[in-house]
């Protein structure tokens, strides 16, 4: 960088320091994002209706997360926790024709709803269901065999999930970690739900892999993203 390049950085509005984010900001990048199709909404309030926790993305995330999809020219995906099928259906939307997202869930009610959703969505041709659990399922898949990976579930085996991951995720491909803000529990003192000490411990332990350089994304409720080294 020349020394005569004017400084980039004016006063303690635009320090060094991020600007402070509030919900107002959220729901501002939210009505400027494109959001849901009617599938999508359809899909949300059947799997309400039919008993599955909406623990799914927001659509903020789930765009943020094609823009990354698209940017790597992702054709495989892995991810670990179905739940609906909301978060494969837009991985697979932003992957081409012959891309493929191979989702892993061990609750047989959440398998069978979102077979049946992805069976009736727009890239049913590009979602696998694997049923079982992560740890048994992953090991099970090809090294260098994904573009990119999104762990969605049980937070207590994330290390162990993303240590497979930097197996199957070739070289310059993305790894995605959901929920690094512990639900909106991670300072808390005595956070109530169980997962957050969990996450925490995640947290920590990306922040020290050296096979990724990774970041959280203050979107939704924490994402992590990492490229493989
Ligand atoms: C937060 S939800 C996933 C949401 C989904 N990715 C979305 O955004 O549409 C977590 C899912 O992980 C599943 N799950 C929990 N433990 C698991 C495990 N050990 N292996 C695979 N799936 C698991 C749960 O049954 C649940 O469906």
């Amino acid at each position: 960088m020349g020394q005569n390049r004017a400084p980039r950085l004016q006063g303690d509005a635009m320090s060094e320091r991020s600007s402070a984010v509030t919900l107002r900001h959220f729901d501002y990048i939210a009505a400027r994002t494109a959001g849901e199709d009617d599938f999508l909404r359809r899909l949300k309030d059947e799997a309400r209706a039919a008993g599955i926790p909406p623990i799914w993305i927001a659509p903020e995330q789930a765009a943020l997360m094609q823009i990354l999809l698209r940017a790597a020219r992702a054709r495989e995906v892995v991810e670990v926790g179905t739940l609906a099928g909301y978060s494969a259906i837009c991985m697979a939307r932003a992957l081409p024709p012959d891309g493929r997202v191979r989702t892993i869930e061990v609750s047989e009610k959440h398998a069978d709803f979102a077979e049946s959703r992805i069976a009736a969505s727009d890239v049913a041709e590009r979602i696998e269901v694997h049923r079982g659990a992560g740890a048994d399922v992953l090991p099970t898949f090809a090294a260098n065999s994904a573009d990119a990976a999104f762990l969605d579930a049980d937070k207590a085996s994330y290390q162990l999930y993303l240590r497979e991951c930097l197996r199957i995720v070739r070289p310059a491909g993305l790894i995605m970690a959901d929920n690094a803000f512990a639900f909106g529990q991670l300072f808390d003192d005595a956070p109530t739900d169980r997962e957050a000490l969990a996450v925490r411990a995640f947290n920590d332990y990306m922040a020290t892999v050296r096979e990724l350089q990774s970041i959280i994304i203050p979107i939704g409720d924490g994402l992590w993203v990492g490229v493989k080294l």
